[in-house]
C-alpha cells in the first residue's frame, strides 16, 4: 500500500485556466478515481466545483495559489454531489466577494448541509449563461450524469468545456492527461464508468441519447475537463464523445460485489490478526 498520496499541483489546460487534482484509491485500490475541480481566472475569477471534504486543506490552498480569496467572484457547482460539494461552505466563507451560482434544486437536495446564505445565491440553469466581467460562461447539461441538477460549463473563449461526470474513466496512477493513459484502457474506462453513472442509459431512446453528445459535440470543445477525468485535449476530445456516442451499445465491466467485499474484509481482518 502507498503510505503517501502522489501530489499534483494544479495543471494548466488553457490561457488562465486551471485543473485542480485530487484522487482517491491510490495505493487501496485496484484503480485510481480523479476527483478534480478548476479554476478560470476570468476578469471576474471562477472557481468550479470545490472537491471532496477531507481533501479540504490541500483544495484551499491550490485555488488560493491561483487567485487571491477576495478576487473570486464566482463559485459554480456543478450539482450536489459530496465529491462536488464537499468544501462549497467553507470555500464561500473564505471568498467574501464571491456569488454562488447553484439552482433551485440544489438547494432542496443539499437542505441544511448548505450552509451559504440565500443573499449570495444565483440560480443558473441548464441553457443559461452568466458574465464574468469578459467573457460569458453558458451551463450545458452534459450527456452522462447522476444529479438531476447537473449543468456542465462551456467557456467559449477558451473552448474548455467543464463536464461534471462526464467523460470519467478510472486511472492506474494519477496523472494530468488522458494521453498518459493506454488507450484501449481509458476508452473501457470511458464506457464503464459511463454505464456506472447512468444506468439510466439502457432505459433511453437512443436517438434522444445522441442529441444530448450532438449538443456537447457542437460546442466544439478544445479541451474537456471533467471531475474524473484526466484533462482530454487535442484529438482526444473527439474520441472521448464518440465513445461516449457508443456507449449504451457497448458492454462493461460488472460492478465490484459481496464476494469482493468479503475479500476486502478477510484481508483486513488478516492484517489485524498478523
Ligand atoms: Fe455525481
Ligand atoms: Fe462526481
Amino acid at each position: 500500500m502507498h503510505s503517501t498520496k502522489t501530489r499534483l499541483e494544479p495543471t494548466p489546460i488553457a490561457p488562465e485556466t486551471f485543473l485542480i487534482h485530487d484522487h482517491q484509491g491510490e495505493g487501496t485500490a485496484p484503480v485510481t478515481v480523479a476527483l478534480n475541480s478548476m479554476v478560470i481566472r476570468a476578469a471576474e475569477p471562477v472557481v468550479i466545483d470545490t472537491g471532496m471534504a477531507e481533501n479540504r486543506a490541500q483544495y484551499l490552498e491550490d485555488v488560493f495559489s491561483l487567485v487571491e480569496p477576495r478576487d473570486v467572484r464566482w463559485v459554480f457547482i456543478s450539482h450536489d454531489d459530496v465529491d462536488h460539494t464537499g468544501n462549497v461552505n467553507a470555500l464561500m466563507d473564505a471568498c467574501p466577494n464571491a456569488t454562488l451560482i447553484i439552482n433551485w434544486f440544489m438547494v432542496e437536495r443539499m437542505g441544511a448541509s448548505l450552509a451559504v446564505p440565500p443573499t449570495r445565491w444565483r440560480w443558473i440553469g441548464d441553457g443559461e449563461s452568466f458574465e464574468v466581467g469578459d467573457r460569458s460562461l453558458h451551463a450545458v447539461r452534459p450527456p452522462i450524469f447522476d444529479s438531476p441538477t447537473t449543468r456542465g460549463l462551456f467557456d467559449p473563449t477558451t473552448g474548455v468545456y467543464w463536464a461534471s461526470d462526464s467523460f470519467a474513466t478510472p486511472m492506474l496512477d494519477p496523472v494530468r492527461d488522458v494521453a498518459a493513459l493506454d488507450r484501449a484502457f481509458w476508452t473501457d474506462g470511458i464506457v464503464t464508468f459511463n454505464h456506472y453513472v447512468s444506468p439510466w442509459l439502457a432505459l433511453v431512446d437512443d436517438g434522444r441519447f445522441q442529441a444530448t453528445v450532438d449538443r456537447i459535440d457542437a460546442l466544439q470543445p478544445a479541451v474537456i475537463a471533467g471531475c474524473h477525468t484526466p484533462a482530454i485535449s487535442g484529438a482526444h476530445v473527439a474520441a472521448a464523445i464518440d465513445v461516449t456516442r457508443r456507449t449504451p451499445g457497448l458492454s462493461y465491466a460488472p460492478q465490484p460485489d459481496q464476494s469482493v467485499l468479503d475479500q476486502i474484509q478477510r484481508a483486513l481482518t488478516d492484517g489485524i490478526a498478523a
